[in-house]
Parts: C-alpha cells; sequence; structure tokens
C-alpha cells in the first residue's frame, strides 16, 4: 500500500501535517490558496516558526516525497486521501467558529473527485459540521459513493507540532463505513505499530473530542488562575499551591501553571465556539461554565495591567515599560489572542511607553499592533525602564540574569506573568519582585 496522500491549508497545521506524512514515507501533496505561503514551501522555507519543522521540511522535498501546488485539480488527481487543514477561527462580531475555509475546501475538491478518494477533517470544527460536509461531498463528487468522508482530529501543540505529529498520544478517527476504518488504519499503520493508541468513533465523537479536550485544558488553566485570585487576598502562594496539587495523581501537574493565561489560536477560540454550538443545540446549560473560564482568563491580563500600574506609582503616563514576550506561548511566533500583546497594548492606550522585545514573534507583532515600539533585545527594551514586564516564558527570559539588567532600568520593578523568574534571585540582586497569585 503506497496511498498518495493530499494536505489542503498549509498553516500551522497543514504544514507541519504534510511534512510528517512525508517522513512517515508517505508521497505528499501541500496545496493552500495561498500563492506566497506556496512558494515559501517549495523552497523549503517554512513560514511561521516552529522548532524542527525547517529540517524535517527541507529534508522531504529534498526525497522527493513532498511537493506544494495552488492547483487544486493536481490535487485531486493526484491523491487517494485528502487531509482537510484549513483554519476555523472565530467568526467576527460572534463567538461562533468561521467554517467559511473549510466548506471552500470541500466546495472546490468534491467536484473534482471522480474515483475512490477519502476526504479526511482534520480541522477543529462544531458539532455537526462533518454530517453537513459529508452532505455536500455526496451531492457534489462525481465519484459517487468511492469519495467518503473520516474525520480525524488533531491535538498536536505549536512548538511541539512535529513531535506531537509524530508520536501523539493517541489517534482518534471518526467514520461511517468500514472501508474508511480500514483506509485510515493503514495511513495511520505506522504510529499504530509502535503502539499509539487509535480509538474508533462516529462522526460527532470525533469532533467532540478535540472540542472537549480544548476545553478541559482551559478549564484547568483557568482553575488555577482563580486559585490565583484567592491568593492574592489570603496571601497564599499559587505557585507552592499548584506543587501540592499537582502531587494528588488525580490532578496532575500538566497545565496547572497559574499566570497570564491562555491564548492562541485554539483555547480560546475554541472553548467560545462550544459554547456558540452547545446554544444552536439548545444545550447550553451544559457548557455555560466555560464562560466563566473564559472570564477568570480575562481577568488575569487586567490584574497584569494593574500589578504593572502599581510598579509604577499608579499611573502609566510616561512611564517607560520594558515587556519581554509577544507570542502566546514561549517557542512559537503565533500571536493570535496573546495575553502578552493585550497587556502591552492595554498599556499603551493607557499612557505607557511600551518597549517590547521577542526572540521570534516581533515581526507578526508589528504588523498587528504597529502602534508599539519595539527593541532589538532584552537589554534595549529593559533601557529606561521604570518596570519590567515578564509575559511569555522564553528559555531566553527563564535564564536572565537580573544584575545584568540592573544597570540598565530606571527603577529594578519586575512583575512575572509567568511565575517562571526565580523570585529569591531578583530580590537578591535589588528588584521588587511581583507575580500573579504570590505574596
Ligand atoms: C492547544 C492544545 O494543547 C492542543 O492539544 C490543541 O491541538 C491546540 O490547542 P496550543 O494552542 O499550541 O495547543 O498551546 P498550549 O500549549 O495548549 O498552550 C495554550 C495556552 O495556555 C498558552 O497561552 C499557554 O501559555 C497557556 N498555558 C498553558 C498556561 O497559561 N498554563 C499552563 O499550565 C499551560
Amino acid at each position: 500500500m503506497a496511498r498518495r496522500l493530499s494536505v489542503i491549508g498549509t498553516g500551522y497545521l497543514g504544514a507541519t501535517h504534510a511534512a510528517c506524512m512525508a517522513e512517515l514515507g508517505y508521497e505528499v501533496i501541500g496545496y493552500d490558496v495561498d500563492e506566497a505561503k506556496i512558494e515559501m514551501l517549495r523552497v523549503g522555507k517554512v513560514p511561521f516558526f516552529e522548532p524542527g519543522l525547517p529540517e524535517l521540511l527541507a529534508k522531504q522535498i529534498e526525497s522527493g516525497r513532498l511537493r506544494f501546488t495552488t492547483d487544486i485539480t493536481e490535487v485531486a488527481e493526484f491523491g487517494d486521501v485528502h487531509f482537510i487543514c484549513v483554519g476555523t477561527p472565530q467568526m467576527k462580531g460572534s463567538f461562533a467558529a468561521d467554517l467559511r475555509y473549510v466548506y471552500a475546501a470541500v466546495d472546490s475538491l468534491a467536484p473534482l473527485l471522480t474515483r475512490e478518494a477519502l476526504v479526511v477533517g482534520k480541522s477543529t470544527v462544531p458539532s455537526g459540521t462533518a454530517a453537513i460536509l459529508a452532505a455536500r461531498i455526496a451531492k457534489l463528487a462525481p465519484g459517487g459513493d468511492a469519495v467518503e468522508l473520516a474525520w480525524n482530529p488533531e491535538f498536536l501543540r505549536e512548538g511541539f507540532a512535529v513531535k506531537d505529529t509524530l508520536r501523539p498520544e493517541r489517534l482518534v478517527i471518526g467514520v461511517e463505513s468500514e472501508h474508511a476504518e480500514k483506509v485510515l488504519r493503514e495511513v495511520w499503520a505506522p504510529l499504530t505499530d509502535l503502539e499509539i493508541p487509535l480509538i474508533v468513533t462516529d462522526f460527532a465523537t470525533a469532533e467532540l473530542v478535540k472540542v472537549a479536550a480544548n476545553s478541559f485544558l482551559a478549564t484547568k488553566i483557568s482553575f488555577i488562575n482563580a486559585m490565583a485570585e484567592i491568593c492574592e487576598t489570603t496571601g497564599a502562594d499559587v505557585v507552592l499551591l499548584a506543587d501540592a496539587l499537582a502531587l494528588d495523581s488525580r490532578i496532575g501537574g500538566r497545565f496547572l501553571h497559574a499566570g497570564l493565561g491562555f491564548g492562541g489560536g485554539c483555547l480560546p477560540k475554541d472553548i467560545r465556539a462550544f459554547m456558540a454550538r452547545a446554544e444552536e443545540l439548545g444545550v447550553d446549560q451544559a457548557v455555560a461554565f466555560l464562560r466563566e473560564i473564559d472570564a477568570i482568563n480575562q481577568r488575569r491580563r487586567a490584574r497584569m495591567v494593574d500589578l504593572a500600574r502599581e510598579q509604577v506609582g499608579g499611573d502609566f503616563t510616561g512611564k517607560r515599560v520594558g515587556v519581554l514576550g509577544a507570542a502566546f506561548k514561549p517557542n512559537s511566533d503565533d500571536i493570535r489572542d496573546s495575553p502578552a500583546l493585550e497587556v502591552a497594548d492595554t498599556i499603551h492606550r493607557d499612557g505607557g511607553l511600551v518597549m517590547l522585545f521577542d526572540p521570534e514573534a516581533m515581526p507578526n507583532a508589528k504588523v498587528r499592533y504597529p502602534q508599539l515600539n519595539y527593541a532589538d533585545s532584552v537589554i534595549e527594551a529593559c533601557a529606561g525602564a521604570d518596570v519590567v514586564l515578564h509575559l511569555t516564558e522564553w528559555r531566553e527570559f527563564r535564564d536572565l540574569d537580573p544584575a545584568v539588567l540592573s544597570d540598565v532600568v530606571a527603577s529594578r520593578h519586575i512583575v512575572d506573568g509567568r511565575n517562571a523568574l526565580d523570585p529569591k534571585r531578583w530580590r537578591d540582586a535589588g528588584w521588587t519582585y511581583r507575580a500573579l497569585g504570590r505574596p
């Protein structure tokens, strides 16, 4: 079996998926409507920051197994299995997911599918989308019954995307026929051979696994951040609290890191899309708690701004604020719904003179937030600062020597938005160290 695969949509998910499937030995064609993106990928350049991906992409292009196109006809002719990896961002002016790219992908591909083919959705979609797409494919594809749909949600984390794709903790496939199951079991055989569990479900469950997983993760983060709020009034220390909770194996320590909260292209929009869809389905009460999860998350950003304001004497006007971090998390250049940038921009609007540095995300940040000032280094960001804010826990920031910054800042005040710096080290060097949820 040497099935030929196509990957439709070459963003964070699709570009990684395409390169990884080639690594597993398949012939792969990647497709996108964005000519510039495809031009870059063709010459082995990844249009975003993802550790390990540039090397893998170059290797697989070199091997001849991976190529890219903007021609959907070529995709239809080439592929036996077509993975849909396009984005489903939050709709403007609503909590719902914007499915236009998913529909566009299926509507352009299906009419060209004249022989046996399996279309496999990987994008995160609201409950019921797969059923709608299956009907659309049945109507549009000349290949008739030989063209089927399956759902195969993706759980990769940015920053670990290659590892998460090649060694996932589980595979989930939603199918409606034995044939579709057989095809996908074959496709994933290189991973199931390594004992990676594969769970077979219906469409509705496969869609829900992804949304439920992200809702659970968001809940875990907001839970500890709610405890941080309590700590702030009781004088308790949320980091010690989390350490103690984590030792209960029923709770566990992962995603229990209190701080500025979650951002990015997945967690915030997925919980909102879930609420929107639940409301349409008349089961909004079941996920009403997600509204609070979202609210807790938003409150952390506001609290961070308040802590910073306290440090500069109650008013940002004319104060210099050195900001470390723009990406929504380290090891990524993704700034979608980034807590760091929201904090920086709020301070800017409140009259603060923000000088920001991030190792990878500044090109994206400059496009989205041209009103902020950008520095070429940590030192430059902190020069003359009245307060330094640590908002994305890049290793480079965690390893900072306070003594090095002591001489460049105007006042030794640091607010650690990620609870990732060592308070003792900073205090010993003469700094006022403040953090979310800690005395
Ligand atoms: C997430 C899911 O983890 C992944 O399975 C899914 O496929 C896509 O969404 P990602 O958005 O890449 O992945 O980032 P993740 O590592 O989950 O972090 C999300 C946000 O939560 C980041 O802003 C991070 O800083 C924050 N976070 C994470 C915390 O604030 N505390 C934690 O303990 C963990």
